[in-house]
């Protein structure tokens, strides 16, 4: 069956009561027991273990990342804490790449310390130094490609083959490009975590994260953690996530094409330093994008000339975008990563990565790509 098809269909029946098309939203608590004998015997008791609705939304994506199974979480750092939890105990070793997510940074730096599990973070896109990091004690190698917020683009393949060769196993963060684009199982991964807050919903209308596994224990771990800490998606999340999927494939393209049509027109304008946009044949791993995913995306970073001060009027003057956290969504927004998503990361360990003060970064959403483009423009004629 073809992705558009999944996207619409997979796990989702009409509803065997009333005939209803969408899955109804399940919005209870408890589930009633026929008998104690036969507790479960309708595969739900309490909504923290799971929920049809939530239920529906899990297979759905299990079947878009072509993995075994998933679970679905109250955010896509729920998803992320709840490997962590599943997985590690104390005296593991984490190596995580150097470009994630600020909340996976924070999380990872200041809270698996607390449990005796050592945190390295290395750059993934140097092989051979990513590899010196990984040790035998190394249980999880955690990357998120392209990365939030530089764009900086992992091979996901060979870092699965530096994992396994250490029988450590590949979690990466597969937010920015979504199945649709890019099925890190194909590239040897072993367990995608999303934020579903992001393109899967794509209206910027939830908070959601999900886990795909591709191994039957790795999901019972993992839904053990999250049964345990209660770190659980709300039907209404899963409802509204699963309609907002439908539509996936059709976002993303249309988003991706403006993208790239906004990185061309930033790259030739004499006030823009730098763009960093996989799909511009300037980004290093243009060729890599083009060969481990079958799109680029719609995120775009840049850096103005004038700098961090240029940045700022910019953010401030610009009509249409949205100055706002968040991405993914038929908005477009535009961020300043450094005083929002990443400001829990280190200002050295920031720049050591790459983040700059002045970077820029832009989530192109659904609107007509001309008048996003004359609204970055008008705004650049100003400042
Ligand atoms: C790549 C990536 N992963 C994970 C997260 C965390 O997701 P949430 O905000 O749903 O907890 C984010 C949030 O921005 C993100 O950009």
């Amino acid at each position: 069956m073809g992705f558009r098809t999944k996207q619409v269909h997979a796990g989702v029946e009409p509803d065997p009561v009333t005939g209803a098309i969408l899955t109804p939203i399940h919005q209870s608590t408890t589930f009633v027991q026929d008998s104690v004998d036969e507790y479960m015997g309708k595969g739900y008791s309490y909504s923290r273990g799971g929920n049809p609705t939530v239920r529906a939304l899990e297979v759905k994506l299990a079947a878009l990342e072509e993995g075994v199974d998933a679970t679905a979480y109250s955010s896509g750092m729920a998803a992320t804490v709840a490997v962590f939890l599943g997985l590690l105990q104390a005296g593991d070793r984490v190596v995580i790449a150097d470009v994630v997510y600020g909340g996976t940074y924070r999380f990872a730096d200041q809270f698996l310390s607390k449990f005796g599990v050592e945190v390295t973070f290395a750059d993934a896109t140097d092989l051979g130094a990513f590899a010196g990091a990984i040790t035998d004690e190394t249980r999880l190698v955690f990357t998120e490609s392209p990365a939030n917020p530089t764009l900086k683009v992992t091979d996901l393949a060979a870092v699965s083959e530096i994992t396994h060769a250490r029988g450590a196993l590949h979690v990466t963060d597969n937010t920015f490009l979504t199945p649709y684009y890019q099925r890190p199982f194909e590239l040897g991964a072993d367990i995608v975590i999303h934020s579903t807050t992001k393109y899967l919903d794509g209206h910027n209308a939830t908070l959601g994260g999900a886990v795909v596994v591709n191994d039957e224990d790795l999901q019972e771990r993992i839904a053990f953690a999250r049964i345990s800490a209660g770190l659980v998606m709300s039907p209404m999340v899963a409802w509204l996530t699963l309609q907002g999927v439908k539509t996936l494939s059709e976002r993303m393209d249309r988003q991706s094409a403006s993208a790239i049509a906004i990185a061309e027109y930033l790259a030739g304008h004499e006030k823009v330093d730098y763009v960093s946009y996989p799909g511009l044949p300037s980004h290093p791993a243009h060729e890599l994008s083009k060969r481990q995913a079958s799109g680029f995306g719609a995120m775009v970073g840049f850096e103005l000339s004038g700098g961090i001060e240029s940045g700022k009027k910019l953010m401030d003057a610009v009509e249409l975008w949205s100055l706002a956290e968040n991405l993914g969504a038929v908005e477009s927004l535009i961020t300043h990563p450094v005083t929002m998503t990443h400001a829990s990361v280190p200002a050295e360990e920031r720049l050591k990565a790459g983040i700059t003060d002045g970077l820029v970064r832009l989530s192109v959403g659904l609107e007509d790509v001309d008048d996003l483009i004359a609204a970055l423009d008008e705004a650049l004629q100003r400042i």
